[in-house]
Formats: structure tokens, C-alpha cells, sequence
């Protein structure tokens, strides 16, 4: 392993490390939070068709191709995706363009994500102290914030949600009563500038191999806890079972208060919905990390014979397992069991679920001061293993334009991702400019990438590149089936879901942008760091130029 901090030489300390790098830049949030949220959103059971159908047809092929292309990226020389889709695109700077927007799509993400990350770090804390339960010795990290709040009725804990995020209106936060969200805000930037710092090997995979047990513990503690409370309050409707019926019927009855049928939910009406296939096949992207450049960065750090495809499967599986068994079995059968279908149901967002349904569910719970602590530091936890990634693109980038140290890139891409999580601090009015950032960069944009990292991979880099990347130091059998299934299936399933839901939805989507100040101000905010980056991009074209002695950069297949 080399530790040069100014060169391109970095690697990943082992094959089990970067294995758990990937699987702890794809298990975060979108798995414990965002997920159920989404599936509560969007037609519970039904949603998981179109989930289940990207996953299968375009998430895994499109996985192990970003792998491919993110070794071949790093034997070139380049760890940021402009830097890798430049030289995979044949060195033209449109590729560099391509590599600017999942360069700056992760780093965009993380400017919110990690304040979702402090209100994680405030709830763990805030439950180690008592303030979230009902039982146990009380200090308080808010001055003044949480006095008059009572946490026996379920107002209490919305009323905490909201203070803690500054919800009532924009720059609620920067006052000195609700500084403790912002005060965790900035320690979560410096934890995760330090371990950028420090390195992939040192800072990176250390951390990712110390946390990974850990969210394991956590999280099979928390189900097991889950499982064993069947239906506490006896009530029809309402046993772990009605639960996972909630996520995966894909037709079911809508039950009232006292667990009579009213309504029928059917699966043809979700699946009509574009909206419902777009939030699938992005939650998909935004959960394994994938056309987000945080995988092909890090694939760009193995070693030039390190292993794709299994590695690739490893990470996707794992991701998987925590997505849909972890996080579909903690949140939501968990709600419907101590609140019922109908205020679990109304409470659908995924902030909501975690942040407000959640605690209700642990104070009501036995011991629930200690389950709340532990759902909430493994929330934490995972999401400081995915924020690093967002950030390592953005250090590539800087690394290899401007010719930083990694030390220096790191501490000017953390000041620049400050910029933008202090815009989503100050509108927290209904948390405004977060749902911007999130529905514009995480659910829109990584499908556009994923359409033209499809043309990159298939039609430009190509086929037979792909396909001697893949044998590359395979220690499986690589499923060279994936090149077709990428142009004959995925490409023409991910452009017809564009299509379908820009015919539908896309006028809706732009007129809450005209009527909007917020959502115009964040997207302008996101276009100028769009700008930044391509102008990054086009330094990189510039000065990384084709040599003489890159031209023969295609693997050879091993004998
Ligand atoms: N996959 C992460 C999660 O599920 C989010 C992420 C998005 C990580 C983009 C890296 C890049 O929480």
C-alpha cells in the first residue's frame, strides 16, 4: 500500500477492505431510512416491483461495469470520474463533462446528508441522556429547546423533530437555543475532512473496518428486539406480520383505527404511476452508490489485478441484505405494530418514520431509552461510512486538476461542502432546500448519469474493453452477459422510465420550481457548483492530454 499523499498511487490495503469500503458507502441512510420511507410512499408492496425489476436488470449489470471502469480509470492514473470517464471516453473532454456531474452529484448529496447525520448523532445522544425516553436520568443538549417538551404524547417527539432541524422557518437553526444541531453539523464535517485526510487505507478502510461489526451488531440487535414484540397491544391488524404485509403486499385492504377494512389499495394503480418507477430505480442508484461516482472512484483505488466482479456482487448482496431484510424489517412493521396502519401510514416520509414514528415506537417499547440509542448510533455510524464517499470524488478531482496534496484537496472540498450544507441549514422552512437537493440530485439526476454512462460503457468505451476489464484478475467467472443486457435491456428500460415520467411529471416538478424562492435559490446553487466542477473538467482535459505511453491503456485478458 502506498501512502504517497500528492500522487495517484494510493490503494486500498486488501481486497476485504475494499469490499467493506463499498458495502459502507452503499449501506447508509437510503437502507435504514430512505427506504422504508419510500416504500411506505409509494404503494407499500407494489413499489418493490419496479425495485426488484431495477435491481435485477439494471443496478446489478450497471454495478459491475462501474467496478470495470473504475480499475481501468485507476491504472490510467485517474481516481475521480472525470478523470476516469476521460479516459475511458478515448480522451475527449465530453467524457471529462459526463465525469463532472457524478463527480458533483455525491458531493451536492453530501452537503444534506450529513446534516441528516447530526440529527442522527443528536438522537444517539439525546437517548443516552434520557431526554428521548420516558425512563432514565435526563441532561438536556439543548439550552432551552427542549423545556415545556414532554415525550409521553406522540406531539412531543414531533415538536423535538422539528426544533432539532429548525422545521417552523429558514434560519430557525442559527439561533443560540437550537445551535446544538449545528454545532453536530459541524462535527460531522470534521469527522468525515479527517478521515478524507487521512487517506483511503488510512482513514477510509480503517474506518469502514471498524464500523462495519458494528452496524452488523446494531442492526441484528435492533430486529431481533422488532421480531420478538409481536402485536403488543393486541389489537387486530397490527401483529408483525400486518406489518410486513404493509411492505410487501402489492394489492391490500386499508384498515381504520380499529383494524376495520375501508379501502383496497390496488397494484395496477401504483404501477401506473411513473413516479412510482422513478423513486424505484433511484432509490436502487442511490443506495448501491452506483452512477454516483463514489463506486467508480473507489474501484479506482484496487489494486491494477484486484478482483470486479466478486467484489461487485460482494457489495451489491450486502447492500441488499441491509436495504430490504434490515431496513424493511425494522421501521415498518415496528410502526404498524405500536401505532397501527393509519399513523404509520400518515407519517409516510421517510424523515417522519425515522425521526418521529420511530422514537414513539422506542417509548413505548421496554428498555426503549436503549433501543433508541442503538437504532440511532447505527444510523449514524452508517451514514459517516457513505458520506466519506460522497467526499472522496470531489479529493480525487482537486488531486488530479489542480495537483493538491490529498490533504489539501481534502480540507478545500470539506470548506466548499460546508457552503452548501450552510444553505440547508438556513431553510429548514419544511426542510425546503433539502427536498430540492434531494429530489433534483438524488432522484432525477443519477438516471440522466446512468443513460449516458450507458452510452460511455457500451458504445464508446466498449464492449471488448469491458470485457477484458472483467477478466482481469477475476477470481470468478465475470457474467460477460452484462455488456448486453446494459444495451439491450437496462438502456432502453432507464430511458423509457425518464420518458414516461417527464411526460407525466415533469410539469408538476417545474412549476413548484417557478413558485418557489427556496427551490429556485437551490437550484441555483446547484447549477454553480455544476459550472465549477465542468470547469474543473476541462482543466483536467487539458492538461492530461494523451502521451505516447497511454495509449495502449486496453487489459489484456489474463492467459
Ligand atoms: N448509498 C448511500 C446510502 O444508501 C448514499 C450514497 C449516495 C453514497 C451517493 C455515496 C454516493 O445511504
Amino acid at each position: 500500500m502506498s501512502r504517497k499523499s500528492n500522487g495517484t498511487r494510493e490503494n486500498w490495503g486488501s481486497q476485504l477492505g475494499v469490499i467493506l469500503a463499498v458495502s459502507g458507502s452503499a449501506v447508509g441512510l437510503g437502507n435504514f431510512l430512505r427506504f422504508p420511507g419510500q416504500v411506505a410512499n409509494n404503494g407499500g408492496g407494489a413499489f418493490m416491483i419496479p425495485y426488484v425489476v431495477s435491481l435485477l436488470i439494471v443496478a446489478i449489470p450497471m454495478a459491475t461495469a462501474e467496478w470495470a471502469l473504475g480499475r481501468f480509470g485507476g491504472r490510467c492514473g485517474f481516481h475521480s470520474p472525470v478523470g476516469i470517464y476521460y479516459s475511458a471516453g478515448g480522451r475527449k473532454a465530453l467524457w471529462g463533462a459526463l465525469g463532472a456531474l457524478t463527480t458533483v452529484a455525491p458531493f451536492i448529496i453530501g452537503m444534506y446528508y450529513v446534516f441528516i447525520e447530526a440529527w442522527c448523532l443528536i438522537y444517539a445522544l439525546q437517548y443516552l441522556g434520557g431526554v428521548l425516553a420516558p425512563l432514565g436520568l435526563r441532561f438536556s443538549l439543548f439550552q432551552g429547546v427542549d423545556a415545556g417538551l414532554f415525550f409521553e404524547d406522540a406531539a412531543g417527539y414531533e415538536n423535538f423533530f422539528g426544533a432539532t432541524v429548525g422545521i417552523a422557518k429558514d434560519g430557525a437553526l442559527f439561533t443560540q437555543a437550537a445551535s446544538t444541531t449545528l454545532l453536530a453539523t459541524l462535527a460531522c464535517v470534521w469527522i468525515n475532512f479527517r478521515l478524507t485526510y487521512r487517506g483511503v487505507s488510512r482513514g477510509i478502510e480503517w474506518f469502514c473496518k471498524m464500523a462495519s461489526p458494528l452496524i452488523l451488531v446494531c442492526a441484528i440487535a435492533v430486529i431481533i428486539r422488532v421480531i420478538t414484540l409481536d402485536n403488543p397491544s393486541g389489537i387486530p391488524g397490527r401483529s408483525f406480520l400486518d406489518g410486513l404485509g404493509f411492505m410487501w403486499n402489492p394489492s391490500r385492504n386499508v384498515l381504520n383505527e380499529s383494524g376495520e377494512v375501508v379501502d383496497r389499495i390496488n397494484v395496477w394503480t401504483t404501477l401506473c404511476d411513473p413516479g412510482v418507477w422513478l423513486a424505484a430505480t433511484s432509490q436502487i442508484f442511490f443506495s448501491i452508490s452506483i452512477c454516483l461516482g463514489a463506486v467508480c472512484t473507489y474501484a479506482s483505488y484496487i489494486q491494477p489485478r484486484g478482483d470486479v466482479a466478486l467484489s461487485s456482487l460482494a457489495s451489491t448482496a450486502t447492500n441488499e441484505l441491509c436495504e430490504v431484510a434490515f431496513g424493511g424489517l425494522m421501521s415498518i412493521p415496528a410502526a404498524i405494530m405500536f401505532l397501527g396502519p393509519v399513523a404509520a401510514g400518515g407519517f409516510a416520509s421517510s424523515f417522519a418514520l425515522g425521526f418521529v414514528v420511530l422514537p414513539n415506537v422506542f417509548g413505548l417499547m421496554p428498555l426503549g431509552q436503549f433501543w433508541g440509542f442503538l437504532f440511532f448510533f447505527l444510523l449514524f455510524l452508517a451514514a459517516i461510512t457513505s458520506s466519506i464517499s460522497m467526499l472522496q470524488p470531489m479529493v480525487a478531482l482537486f488531486q488530479e486538476t489542480l495537483s493538491l496534496t490529498r490533504e489539501r484537496s481534502a480540507l478545500l472540498s470539506s470548506g466548499l461542502n460546508m457552503l452548501g450544507t450552510g444553505v440547508v441549514c438556513w431553510f429548514t422552512f419544511n426542510l425546503g432546500a433539502l427536498d430540492v437537493f434531494d429530489f433534483w440530485v438524488a432522484n432525477f439526476l443519477p438516471l440522466v448519469a446512468a443513460i449516458l454512462q450507458t452510452i460511455l460503457i457500451c458504445f464508446v468505451w466498449g464492449s471488448t474493453s469491458l470485457r477484458s476489464e472483467l477478466a482481469l484478475g477475476a477470481r470468478i467467472k465475470p457474467p460477460y452477459f452484462v455488456v448486453n443486457i446494459l444495451k439491450f435491456v437496462s438502456f432502453p428500460y432507464m430511458l423509457l422510465v425518464v420518458l414516461f415520467w417527464g411526460w407525466r411529471n415533469m410539469g408538476s416538478r417545474v412549476q413548484e420550481v417557478v413558485d418557489s424562492r427556496v427551490a429556485q435559490a437551490s437550484l441555483a446553487f446547484i447549477g454553480l457548483s455544476l459550472v465549477l466542477t465542468l470547469a474543473l473538467a476541462i482543466v483536467l482535459s487539458k492538461r492530461r492530454q494523451k502521451t505516447p505511453d497511454e495509449n495502449n491503456e486496453t487489459a489484456s485478458p489474463e492467459p
